[in-house]
């Protein structure tokens, strides 16, 4: 009897359609997203500087004319991230509601964290959240957003910043999205250790431990400007 041939096509095929290979998709794409988040906070984290100036440069560097096609070819690369991640969650979602229809008796059943049960809405919060923020500091439609001289490639970051945190309104709906991103990544981080087969009773208690700490960080860090904006330490 001869061997039938399976083309690596149909092989990566077969991989993806095992829930496995979904969340090795979501493990790939989310490391990708959470270091932006990390890169992003740092970026961000320069409004403390002494100096307006030192937050605006490097903006000025990311819209500099002469690096249109790196940062189109990142935005493009984070955008297919974010579709890969949703598309394989959602996937997932279905093919476990489907292979579980009637449910568990015991919601403790299963990684039952009050983190791990908010994914599935902790997820559409923070996607809403981007779609925001990008119309909020990015595009201006809900902002107007200034620039340095005048020039559209040199935006006034520092004060389109605080002029957006000094909404009330606004703060709010980003220290929200900030803890519940801190909810998505805790239980994203340490699951995806689970899915890697890393999973043990001496080290699963501290890679948990390991996620909640950095997840707490990146949301003090995050949460720490609109606070810092409504508490008048970083003005105009
Ligand atoms: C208080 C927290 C945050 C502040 C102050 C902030 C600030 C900013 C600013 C000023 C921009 C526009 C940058 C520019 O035009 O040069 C921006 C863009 C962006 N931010 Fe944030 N951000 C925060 C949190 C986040 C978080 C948590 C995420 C993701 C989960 C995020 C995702 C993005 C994305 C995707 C863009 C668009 C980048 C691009 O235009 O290429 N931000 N942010």
């Amino acid at each position: 009897m001869s061997a039938i041939a399976i083309s690596p096509i149909d092989r990566a095929v077969r991989f993806y359609e095992a829930p496995i290979g979904k969340k090795a998709v979501m493990a790939l794409t989310g490391v990708i997203l959470f270091g932006y988040v990390i890169a992003h906070l740092l970026g961000n984290l320069q409004i403390y500087a002494s100096s307006p100036d030192q937050i605006n440069r490097y903006a000025a560097f990311l819209h500099n004319p002469a690096n249109t096609i790196p940062l189109w070819a990142a935005r493009t690369f984070l955008l297919v991230a974010v579709l890969l991640h949703i598309t394989a969650s959602v996937q997932l979602w279905l093919q476990n509601r489907t292979a579980r229809p009637i449910g568990y008796v015991k919601k403790n059943d299963v990684p039952a964290s009050y983190a791990a049960r908010t994914m599935i809405w902790s997820g559409p919060i923070v996607g809403a959240f981007i779609v925001f923020h990008v119309l909020h500091l990015t595009v201006g439609a809900v902002l107007k957003l200034e620039d340095v001289g005048g020039n559209p490639t040199t935006p006034d970051v520092y004060h389109n910043v605080i002029s957006g945190f000094q909404n009330y309104g606004v703060s709010a709906f980003y220290i929200i999205a900030m803890i519940l991103l801190c909810t998505h990544l805790y239980h994203g981080i340490w699951s995806m250790f689970q899915s890697m087969g890393i999973n043990h009773p001496r080290y699963t208690p501290l890679l948990k431990k390991g996620a909640a700490i950095v997840a707490i960080l990146i949301a003090i860090g995050n949460c720490s400007i609109p606070i810092a904006v409504m508490a008048g330490l970083l003005h105009l």
